[in-house]
C-alpha cells in the first residue's frame, strides 16, 4: 500500500526523477537498495550514469554472498563467515558457494572424491608449457597463463550450457588450481614437480606438492593445514570484487570458463587487489622497526609514503570481519612457526592508524590482507606466491558467479562512455603535420 494523506509518515520506497528540459517525470521503485537503470532509460534514453570504477553501480543480482561494509558483515549463502571459518572446510564452502546449500555427508563424500580424482594436470601442461617459462617468472604470471592454456586441453569446455560439461570444468578448475600453483612455485625455485597425493585432503595435498622433498609422504603440521583451510574459506568469495567482475564480464561473452578464469586471475594479480598482502610485507620490511612507524604513518598522510598497504577497502568502512579471524589464526600459526618478526611493526601500525584522524575520518581499517601475508610468510611461502594463494580458493567464488551469470541469461557486459575527445577533424598527411 502506498502513502496516503491520512498517514503522511509512510515514506514511499521510490524515487522521482524530473527531466528539467521537458518537465517530464518518472517514479522508480527502490528494490533491495537499488533502482533499475532500465526504468531510468524510459525517461532519459541516451543519458548515461557516469560511474568510473562502478562505485555506485549494482551490475547484477546475486544470491551468493551478502556483504555489509558499514557493519562489517560477510555471509556466504546466508552463513556468517565467522561460523564457516570456525566449523567448515574450504571444500565444503566451495560446494556451498556453487550449489547454494551445505552438502550432506554423502554429497560431501562424492564431491571430495570428484575433486580428488581431478587433481592431476596433463603432462604437457607441466613439461612443455610451465617449464617453458623463464627461470625467474612470477608464479602468478605462470598461473594466469596456465589456467588460460587449460582451455586448449579441454575442448568440451566450450559447451557452457551443457550441465554435465559445466560441472566437469568446475571440478577440474577447483581441483587443478593447487597443482598448477605448486608447480609454478617448484619451477621458480628449481625443485622437481610433486605429483598430487590423493590420499590427502585438499589443503594437506597442496602443502605436500609445495614442500615435499624426498620423503615418501609429506604430512603437514595439522595446525598449519587448518590455518590454510581457514584462509582459503575467508578468501573463497567476496561478491562483485574486481576479479569476480572480470570473470562475469569475460564470461558474459560466453567464452569458456578457463579463459574467463584466467582473466579473473589476471585481475587478482594487481597490487590493489590480490597483490596487496605482498605489498604489506614489503611495506613492513621497509619500515624495519617499531620506532620508524610514526614517521612512516606521517609520510602516508602527507602523500609521500604511498598508501598504507592492507588498509582501506572499497566496501568495508569498518573493520574487515575476515581480518579479525585472520588475526586469531596468526597467533595459532606463530605458536608453531615462531613469531613473524614483522608482527610487532604491523600491530604498532594498526594501533597508530586506528587512533589517527586521517585514517578514522576516511574510515580506513585493516583489510583481509593486512595479516594474511604475515601468516603465509611464517609458513614459508615466498612473497610471489601470495596472490597465487588467493587465487586457489577464489576460484570457487569465480565459478559460482560465472554459473549464476549464465543461469541468469545475462546480457554481454558492454558499458557506455562519456566521450571527451576531439571533434571531427580531417586526416592530415604525415608530410604536412
Ligand atoms: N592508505 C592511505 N590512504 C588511503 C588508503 C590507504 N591504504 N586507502 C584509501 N586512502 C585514502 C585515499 O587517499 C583517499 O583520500 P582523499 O579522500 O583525501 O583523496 C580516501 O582514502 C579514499 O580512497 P579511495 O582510493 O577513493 O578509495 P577506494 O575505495 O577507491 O580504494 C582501495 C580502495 C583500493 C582498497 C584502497 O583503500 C587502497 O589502495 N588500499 C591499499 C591497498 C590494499 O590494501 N588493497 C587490498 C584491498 S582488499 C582485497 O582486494 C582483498
Amino acid at each position: 500500500m502506498g502513502p496516503s494523506q491520512e498517514d503522511s509518515s509512510v515514506v514511499a520506497e521510490s524515487i522521482t526523477i524530473i527531466d528539467n528540459r521537458t518537465g517530464n517525470q518518472l517514479e522508480i521503485p527502490i528494490d533491495r537498495g537499488g533502482v533499475a537503470a532500465s526504468e531510468w532509460s524510459k525517461l532519459l534514453p541516451g543519458i548515461w550514469f557516469y560511474d568510473p570504477g562502478f562505485v555506485s553501480t549494482a551490475a547484477c543480482e546475486s544470491t551468493i554472498t551478502y556483504l555489509d561494509g558499514d557493519e562489517g558483515i560477510l555471509r556466504y549463502r546466508g552463513y556468517p563467515i565467522e561460523d564457516l571459518a570456525e566449523n567448515s572446510t574450504y571444500l565444503e564452502v566451495a560446494y556451498l558457494l556453487l550449489r547454494g546449500e551445505l552438502p550432506t555427508v554423502e554429497e560431501f563424500d562424492a564431491w571430495h572424491h570428484e575433486i580428488t580424482m581431478h587433481t592431476f594436470i596433463h603432462e604437457n601442461v607441466r613439461k612443455r608449457f610451465l617449464e617453458g617459462f623463464h627461470y625467474d617468472a612470477h608464479p602468478m604470471g605462470m598461473l594466469v597463463s596456465a589456467v588460460a592454456a587449460l582451455s586448449t586441453f579441454y575442448l568440451d569446455a566450450k559447451e557452457i550450457f551443457d550441465p554435465a560439461s559445466r560441472h566437469k570444468q568446475i571440478t577440474r578448475l577447483i581441483a587443478k588450481m593447487p597443482t598448477l600453483a605448486a608447480a609454478a612455485h617448484r619451477f621458480s625455485v628449481g625443485m622437481p614437480f610433486v605429483y598430487p597425493d590423493n590420499s590427502l585432503d585438499f589443503c594437506s595435498n597442496f602443502l605436500s606438492m609445495m614442500w615435499k622433498v624426498a620423503e615418501p609422504r609429506f604430512d603437514a603440521n595439522p595446525v598449519l593445514t587448518r590455518a590454510l583451510d581457514i584462509l582459503f574459506i575467508l578468501h573463497a568469495d567476496h561478491e562483485q570484487n574486481c576479479s569476480t567482475t572480470a570473470m562475469r564480464v569475460v564470461g558474459s561473452s560466453h567464452s569458456d570458463p578457463y579463459s574467463a578464469c584466467a582473466a579473473a586471475c589476471a585481475a587478482l594479480y594487481g597490487p590493489r587487489h590480490g597483490g596487496a598482502n605482498e605489498a604489506v610485507i614489503r611495506m613492513l620490511t621497509e619500515i624495519g622497526s617499531i620506532e620508524n612507524v610514526p614517521a612512516f604513518v606521517d609520510s602516508v598522510k602527507q602523500g609521500t609514503g604511498g598508501r598504507l598497504q592492507g588498509f582501506g577497502h572499497r566496501v568495508y568502512k569498518s573493520y574487515d570481519p575476515r581480518a579479525k579471524i585472520i588475526k586469531r589464526t596468526a597467533d595459532q600459526v606463530f605458536e608453531i612457526t615462531g613469531k613473524n618478526p614483522l608482527l610487532d611493526i604491523a600491530l604498532k601500525l594498526e594501533e597508530i592508524a586506528l587512533s589517527d584522524e586521517y585514517f578514522t575520518s576516511r574510515r580506513l581499517y585493516p583489510n583481509v590482507d593486512f595479516y594474511s601475508g604475515l601468516i603465509y610468510q611464517a609458513m614459508g611461502f615466498p612473497l610471489e606466491m601470495f596472490p597465487v594463494l588467493f587465487a586457489i580458493p577464489r576460484t570457487a567464488g569465480w565459478l559460482a558467479h560465472w554459473q549464476e551469470m549464465l543461469d541468469q541469461d545475462s546480457k554481454i557486459a558492454r558499458p557506455r562512455q562519456l566521450y571527451a575527445g576531439a571533434e571531427e577533424r580531417p586526416y592530415v598527411p604525415i608530410g604536412s603535420r
